[in-house]
């Protein structure tokens, strides 16, 4: 996903705009640029790679207190020093930045070569540069809006023009944008990570609309220029949160805030005396949740993780049927949506196009549509009917930890919250919560032995093949493990219901090859034991996750990584944690680069 950061004031700007960027960086980074601006000039500066390549080719001295900067996770045009944002009309006088995709991008370009225009770039933002210089005769706002009517697509922009040094024109259609407001000076920006540290008032855009910026007035309209009004609001996160707190990786700080980010989480929601759960995003819609027919739970990698453990919660608890959905798929494969279908879109960043797109699919279909998200005011937090915050705080690496462990609390106590309406009795769900409450207190026991999984990463890193199984609310873990360890240290790995293994995956298991195997108590202990026979019989090396206590498993695996106990519904809050240690060592060991691994980024704002 890329970055936008703009700033008019009483300040230079440049310094700004580095540190805003920074804190984008590792939204999506192949490339990085500015534009100052001053009366009658535009300065632009851009290049591929980091942003500290960038910023060998400024002069921090700069004078300008206006400007525009962009991290760039490309989409159209490879990541080069002339596809990088800022993108330039022909004369140089207008300056745009772009997060998105224009969809009808060939037949502008195609237009506006017709008319004469060069073009330099591969990339569809040049394309709105040209046509808003096209539009531009001395009123820039204008001129962005008569362009903007002329595209289709997702977009988030920033524009510049260098006969208006003090304004910025920005407009919102499928890509987060929020403006900050400071004395004297105002911010946009993608992410409320860039803008923090100058201030914690900000106004969050919505799609279809405009905003002309200078340093003492914003004024908001749609795109048709109907004046809109917003009120500003307050970011709960602070800048330390931010930063890294002294551990190596924002991964590695995030493993370990999850008990701190669990109690976040859980605070004020749950009663474990009376067996209640207060969630008031979901009080105007009790009714129709209780007499929903079906639920469909859609996400994206880890979140269609939690969204699985999500659907064997719910039908467990609710006793409602519950399936769970990618949402790329969801959107395009003419779902079934009829009365009584709940949607609920499972998403950290609340800014995933497939996961909004399916969304938007189920809303067009009468659904009623939840979102279980971490970012306030992201895009699928605004398009749902309802929904539930994470509140866990920025999470900032790129490999997804505790908005996993918070995404599966979240189900939980959804599920506990409508059980309750239907068949839960007061007394089991006394019992789950009871159980859920100590959960923050359990992981924070797994992370004193954070040990054993360095042991084990060490010991397998040079694998190039791993194998993840688990049965029953673990299986989706044993998936969760495999792409933790896939994304961050590119070692192929491989999660499986366990009874699936015999059906083809066995044949892959070789002498010493690492086998991760959830095997904690309960109702599925002795048949995931037998898949741990019958691996061990096939040379495979068994790295087994257990309950305290056990201590017949340490005879049958060559490590065995132990969780505390807690009922089968609530494990995957558990067992997690030592897998997402183990992808982390990994890693490191292997010299990835942990919080930006290669070729992703933390929120995939595209197809
Ligand atoms: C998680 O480790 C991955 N980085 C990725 O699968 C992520 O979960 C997915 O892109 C969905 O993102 P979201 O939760 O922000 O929608």
């Amino acid at each position: 996903m890329c970055g936008i950061i703009g700033y008019v004031g009483q300040r230079p700007a440049l310094p700004i705009l580095i540190e805003g960027l920074r804190r984008l960086e590792y939204r999506g980074y192949d490339s990085a640029g500015v534009a100052l601006m001053e009366r009658g000039k535009l300065q632009i500066s851009k290049s591929a790679g980091r942003i500290s390549v960038l910023e060998q080719m400024l002069d921090m001295q700069a004078k300008p207190k206006a400007g525009i900067g962009h991290t760039r996770w490309a989409t159209h045009g490879a990541p080069t020093d002339v596809n990088a944002h800022p993108h330039t009309d022909a004369s140089g006088r207008i300056a745009v930045v772009h997060n998105g995709q224009i969809e009808n991008d060939r037949a502008l370009r195609t237009y506006l070569e017709r008319q004469g225009v060069e073009f330099r770039s591969d990339t569809d933002t040049e394309a709105l540069a040209h046509l808003i210089s096209r539009f531009y005769q001395g009123n820039l706002e204008q001129a962005v809006r008569q362009a903007l009517h002329e595209i289709s697509g997702a977009y988030a922009i920033a524009v510049v023009c260098s006969d208006e040094p003090d304004v910025i024109v920005a407009a919102r259609n499928g890509g987060p944008l929020l403006i900050g407001v400071g004395k004297g000076e105002h911010l946009v920006a993608s992410d409320p990570a860039a803008i923090l540290s100058h201030t914690t008032q900000v106004v969050y855009m919505s799609d279809g609309e405009m905003a002309r910026i200078t340093p003492d007035h914003v004024h908001m309209t749609t795109l048709d220029a109907i004046p809109v009004t917003r009120e500003i609001e307050e970011i709960e996160w602070g800048l330390e949160q931010i930063e890294l707190d002294g551990y190596d990786h924002f991964m590695l700080k995030e493993i370990h805030e999850q008990p701190e980010a669990l109690q976040d989480c859980l605070r004020g929601r749950i009663e474990a005396r009376s067996g209640s759960i207060h969630l008031g995003g979901l009080v105007d819609c009790t009714r129709e949740l209780t007499r929903a027919r079906r639920f469909i739970l859609t996400g994206c990698g880890t979140a269609w993780h939690a969204a699985l453990v999500g659907e064997y919660l719910f039908e467990e608890l609710i006793r409602t049927p519950t399936e769970t959905e990618y949402a790329s798929e969801f959107r395009y494969r003419n779902p079934v949506i009829d009365d009584g279908t709940v949607v609920i879109a499972v998403s950290q960043s609340g800014e995933t196009a497939d996961t909004l797109a399916a969304l938007v699919e189920a809303k067009q279909r009468g659904a009623l549509t939840l979102g279980v998200v971490n970012v306030v005011g992201s895009s699928i937090a605004r398009e749902t009917d309802s929904g539930v915050y994470l509140h866990v705080g920025p999470e900032i690496g790129v490999a997804s930890t505790k908005a996993f462990t918070a995404q599966v609390a979240v189900l939980a106590m959804m599920a506990c919250y409508l059980g309750r309406r239907k068949h839960l009795s007061p007394a089991a769900a006394s019992q789950f919560i009871t159980a859920l409450e100590q959960i923050p207190k359990q992981i924070a026991e797994i992370l004193e032995r954070a040990g054993d999984a360095k042991v084990v990463a060490e010991r397998y890193a040079g694998f190039e093949n791993w194998l993840y199984l688990g049965r029953g609310y673990n299986y989706p873990v044993a998936l969760e493990g495999a792409l933790k360890l896939k994304e961050i240290s590119y070692i192929h790995a491989e999660g499986l219901p366990a009874a699936e293994m015999k059906h083809g995956p066995i044949a892959l298991i070789h002498e010493g090859m690492p086998v991760v195997v959830i095997a904690t108590s309960g109702s599925q202990y002795d048949r995931i034991t037998n898949n741990i026979a019958q691996v061990r019989a096939r040379g495979g090396s068994i790295i087994a996750i257990a309950t305290e206590g056990d201590r017949q498993i340490a005879k049958m695996a060559e490590h065995v990584l132990y969780v505390p106990d807690t009922p089968e519904p609530l494990q995957p809050l558990l067992t997690v944690i030592p897998l997402q240690l183990i992808a982390y060592h990994a890693a490191v060991l292997r010299g990835c680069n942990v919080d930006k691994p290669r070729n992703l980024a933390k929120s995939v704002t595209v197809e």
